[in-house]
């Protein structure tokens, strides 16, 4: 066949991004409550950005914000160029967002493997029944490739998160969203878990968006916003991190 007769490939155009996430003007409301106030955030393609700040100030109302379990009142949310805002959890699922939630939710009946097939619901073909666990998931976390047939409830903490971090990475995303992963955990499993993330980062290129207080964990990631009632109110770069902000806004 001539290449003038080829027909036309219907393929959507390559929209070059270097914005993997970004939130503009966000005011959301439980009720009658006024929680998060002109919220502008973003993550840049391939780096990791970490949302600090005290308890209660609205970390976890922005990334469900961003997921899409609250809907903002006003506001604008793109991934990777492309609007969201109106779209539903599982839809920016298979867009490529994933989340590790506060508290893990991890299923405590199911066992670790049945936890990670979980995870390939969010790829954006859905789950076909067939699917293995690749060796990668293993190699960043090889604690849970002894562990596949143990009930999830039977895990410790640490373990429990690794456990959520593999099964977001189940469903291929291309925003990781961790919402205070090191919560309750021990120093050295706290370690395992940073390095994990930064590997994570450098292997797929995927792009992080982290509520974290744990200052080591802070520091790598490459940017930072800090939060007070509800509105951002210090950002940059986490090697321009000062004393006062340390002070002001993580719990150390
Ligand atoms: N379902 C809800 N209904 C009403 N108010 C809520 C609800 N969830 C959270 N809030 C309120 O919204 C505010 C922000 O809560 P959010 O959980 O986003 O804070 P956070 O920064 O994640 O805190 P933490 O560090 O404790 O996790 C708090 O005042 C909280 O009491
Ligand atoms: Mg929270």
């Amino acid at each position: 066949m001539s290449a003038v007769n080829a027909p036309a490939l219907d393929l959507p155009p390559v929209q070059p991004t270097e914005t993997m996430l970004q939130a503009t003007n966000l005011n959301v409301y439980y009720g009658e409550s006024h929680i998060l106030r002109q919220v502008d955030l973003s993550v840049p393609v391939g780096q990791m950005v970490c949302l600090i700040g005290r308890n209660g100030v609205g970390k976890t109302t922005l990334l469900k914000t961003v997921l899409g379990l609250l809907r903002p009142r006003t506001g604008a949310i793109e991934l990777a160029g492309q609007p969201i805002t109106h779209l539903s959890p599982d839809r920016r699922a298979r867009l490529g967002i994933g989340y590790v939630p506060q508290g893990r939710e991890i299923i405590p009946r199911l066992s670790v493997k049945e936890n990670l097939l979980l995870g390939l619901e969010a790829r954006p073909s859905g789950r076909k029944g067939n699917e293995t666990i690749s060796d990668e998931i293993f190699e960043l976390f090889p604690v849970l490739k002894t562990m596949l047939s143990r009930r999830g409830g039977d895990l410790s903490g640490g373990q429990q998160q690794q456990l959520a971090i593999a099964r977001a990475l189940m469903g291929q995303p291309r925003l990781l969203v961790l919402d205070e992963p090191t919560e309750g955990i021990q120093p050295s499993i706290i370690l395992e878990i940073e390095a994990a993330v930064r590997r994570i980062i450098e292997v797929s290129k995927i792009s992080v968006l982290l509520v974290e207080q744990h200052l080591h964990f802070v520091r790598q990631a490459d940017f930072y916003y800090a939060m007070q009632k509800g509105g951002i109110v210090s950002s940059g770069s986490t090697r321009e991190l000062s004393q006062s902000v340390i002070q002001q806004f993580l719990a150390v």
